[in-house]
């Protein structure tokens, strides 16, 4: 079966922050009509594929994608409407060698993730299967409902608190099965925001729905989660529910170098010693972005030091890209990647970044940005590449639930597909 585009149009959505984003629309010459929403980080990798903001400051501050928008509407479309199209993988290389650029500059990667993902979409309907269902056929990998970890206090760049770790996520790896693990991730959320209402500390919530409370130090919030775990009648600990962290460590190091806890400078070691100690006194089975991303040498000997026992996951160092992640697999640094589609900016890239990990013997976790849409294109690519692990942020906010009430359908439509980190 070929694809045949027979309309691309892109036009200027919200998401959820306030911000403009793409959503790009596709019609086959079938007559189906599929559409993609396009995610947006904010504490981004600097080699990210590039986004494209139009900059003018007397619309949306500068943060407009018409031009992004134009860029499907004209070019894009120009190049790909009429033609036939054997796979996704086909139109993502006319994507990417149309763009031309390392970094898919030229036509903005908010542009490309957002045709490329309607395209995966538009395959996926004309063969009649689910979405993850194709995204299985195209990576090869056998599909599992992956274990969720739920985000359920922000700091950093996500919350306009002290607190400089960014997220402090749940997850229940003992949970016999996805619903009971989302049903668990509620309950915790709302355990821990009657002990943050209690002790006064709630103020407000961070971008991708956790609790921002006023406390600086992460032990405070980690004490809070146990409790909270507690409080909700689960066990804390990799039987029953974990803790992951993704302090994303590049946006509280100094230029010299040094990382700043609650106004305490600490060089690469002792912030390493610092979470060997976390790790003793809490649950806590992950840590993403625990250094810099400029910091190789120290990721080698945090690698060497804790991951043994720990993932350590890359995200703003490894951009979900494939090159990045051989190079990190050379070095031995971390052992676990976090997969998002808009940092490599096409479908294709993305699954052949989920392949490297895998054949390294490196973990999988499929991610949202912390600006979202209603899509929820993810939850289907993390089962159906087979990742085993996910997260969209807290059970709570439309654009979060998406993704997990996503999963929750895939789960009830195919009783039969395995759950948890491996299928094994
Ligand atoms: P971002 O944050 O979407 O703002 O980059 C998410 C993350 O760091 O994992
Ligand atoms: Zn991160």
């Amino acid at each position: 079966m070929m694809l045949r585009i027979a309309r691309l149009h892109a036009t200027e959505i919200l998401d959820s922050r306030a911000r403009p984003t793409l959503a790009v629309t596709l019609t086959t010459d079938s007559g189906l009509r599929v559409r993609a929403g396009v995610p947006s980080g904010e504490s981004t990798g600097s080699r990210e594929a590039a986004e494209l903001r139009d900059g003018d400051p007397h619309r949306f501050a500068g943060q407009g994608v018409q031009q992004a928008v134009s860029h499907v509407n004209v070019q894009i479309a120009h190049a790909l409407v009429g033609q036939r199209f054997a796979s996704v993988a086909d139109v993502d290389a006319a994507l990417t060698e149309l763009d031309g650029t390392a970094d898919k500059s030229r036509l903005g990667a908010n542009a490309v993730i957002g045709v490329s993902l309607a395209a995966a979409r538009a395959q996926a309907t004309l063969y009649g299967r689910e979405l993850w269902q194709d995204i299985a056929a195209l990576s090869g990998a056998p599909p599992l409902l992956p274990v969720p970890h739920f985000n359920v206090v922000d700091g950093g760049a996500h919350a306009a608190n002290n607190l400089d770790f960014q997220e402090f996520m749940i997850a229940p790896l003992g949970a016999p099965s996805l619903p009971e693990a989302v049903r668990a991730g509620a309950e915790i959320y709302g355990r821990l925001k009657a002990r943050l209402t209690a002790g006064r500390q709630v103020a407000g919530l961070g971008d991708e729905g956790g609790f921002a409370p006023a406390v600086d130090r992460p032990e405070d919030v980690l004490r809070e989660m146990v409790a909270a775990i507690t409080d909700a009648g689960y066990t804390p600990g990799r039987d029953g529910v974990a803790i992951a962290l993704d302090p994303a460590a590049s946006e509280f190091r100094g230029p010299d170098g040094r990382y700043r806890i609650a106004g305490e400078p600490l060089t690469s070691d002792e912030l390493i010693d610092r979470y060997e100690e976390i790790t003793h006194r809490f649950p806590v089975w992950s840590i993403e972005d625990g250094l810099g991303e400029d910091d190789w040498d120290g990721w080698a000997r945090l690698t060497a030091r804790l991951g043994e026992r720990i993932q350590i996951v890359g995200d703003d160092l490894f951009v979900t890209s494939p090159a990045i992640i051989a190079e990190a697999v050379r070095k031995k640094v971390a052992n676990s990647a976090l997969i998002k589609v808009n940092q490599i900016g096409t479908v294709t890239e993305t699954l052949e970044a989920v392949r490297v990990s895998r054949e390294a013997g490196y973990t999988q976790m499929v991610s949202h940005r912390s600006g979202e849409t209603e899509d929820s294109f993810i939850a289907d690519l993390a089962v159906g590449a087979g990742c085993g692990q996910f997260k969209s942020g807290a059970p709570a906010r439309g654009e979060r639930v998406a993704k997990y009430n996503r999963l929750l359908e895939i789960a009830d439509l195919d009783p039969g597909l395995p759950f948890g980190l491996t299928s094994g």
